[in-house]
C-alpha cells in the first residue's frame, strides 16, 4: 500500500507591481494549474515593502508591516515561487530590494529565504523569456543561502501573444509546461526533504 505523499504548501510572489502584470497573472494560473502534491498560494503583493535602509531596519522592531508580512508567509510555507520581469537585461529593483530584506536575519525568522527551497520563472512579451533576469535572480538567491531549483527552467517569451484578451492568459502549451515545471519543484522539495520524488508525468 503507498500511502499519499504530505501535501506542501508554495508561497508564490512576483516581482512586478503592476496591476495586469504577466507575471503575477502566470503565478496565478500556477495556484490553477498546481499537481495534487502541492498548493500555491499567491501573495498579494510586494508594493509595502519599502525601500531597504539600515537605519529604518535599526528602527523597526521586527521590520516594517509589509515585510514582516511577507516574512511570515515564507516561514509558513514548505517552498517559494517567484517570478520576475526583466528590466533593462536585469532583475526589477522592486524584487532585489525585497530580496534584500528577507536576506536580512530577522530576530523572528532569521534570514527566511536560507535553506528554503524556491523555483523561480519569468514572463515577458520580448523575445528572450526573462534569461538574463533569472540569472541575476538565481545568483542573488545563492548568496542568501536559499535551495534554488537548477532544473526544469522556464522562460516564458512572448507572453500574451495568441491570447484573446479575457480569455486567460496562458495557452495550452504554455500550460502544460508550467505543469511540467510545477512537478519539477515538487520533486525538487521532495528530495531536499529526503523524500522518495513523485514520478514524472510523460
Ligand atoms: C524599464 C523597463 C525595461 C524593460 N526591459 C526589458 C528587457 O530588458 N527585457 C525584456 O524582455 N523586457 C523588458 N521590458 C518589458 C517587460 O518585460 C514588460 O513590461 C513586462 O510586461 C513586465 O512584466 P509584468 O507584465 O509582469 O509587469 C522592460 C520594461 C520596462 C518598463
Amino acid at each position: 500500500m503507498s500511502l499519499a505523499p504530505t501535501p506542501l504548501r508554495v508561497l508564490a510572489f512576483a516581482g512586478s507591481l503592476r496591476r495586469n502584470s504577466y507575471n503575477r497573472r502566470l503565478l496565478d494560473a500556477a495556484a490553477e494549474a498546481a499537481p495534487s502534491g502541492i498548493s500555491v498560494t499567491v501573495h498579494d503583493s510586494i508594493a509595502d515593502v519599502p525601500l531597504f535602509d539600515e537605519d529604518l531596519e535599526a528602527g523597526t522592531a521586527g521590520g516594517p508591516t509589509g515585510v514582516t508580512r511577507l516574512r511570515a508567509a515564507i516561514a509558513a510555507a514548505d517552498g517559494v515561487l517567484m517570478a520576475t520581469p526583466e528590466y533593462n537585461q536585469s532583475l526589477p529593483g522592486v524584487l532585489k530590494n525585497t530580496l534584500d530584506w528577507l536576506s536580512r536575519d530577522d530576530a523572528r525568522y532569521g534570514a527566511v529565504l536560507a535553506g528554503k527551497p524556491v523555483a523561480i520563472m519569468g514572463a515577458t512579451p520580448g523575445h528572450w523569456g526573462t534569461r538574463l533576469a533569472q540569472s541575476q535572480l538565481r545568483h542573488a538567491l545563492a548568496a542568501m543561502g536559499a535551495l534554488t531549483m537548477t532544473a526544469p527552467q522556464l522562460y516564458i517569451a512572448e507572453a500574451g501573444t495568441g491570447i484573446e484578451p479575457g480569455t486567460g492568459y496562458a495557452d495550452a502549451a504554455t500550460l502544460k509546461r508550467l505543469q511540467r515545471f510545477l512537478q519539477g519543484f515538487d520533486a525538487w522539495m521532495r528530495l531536499l526533504r529526503g523524500e522518495h520524488p513523485p514520478a514524472r508525468e510523460t
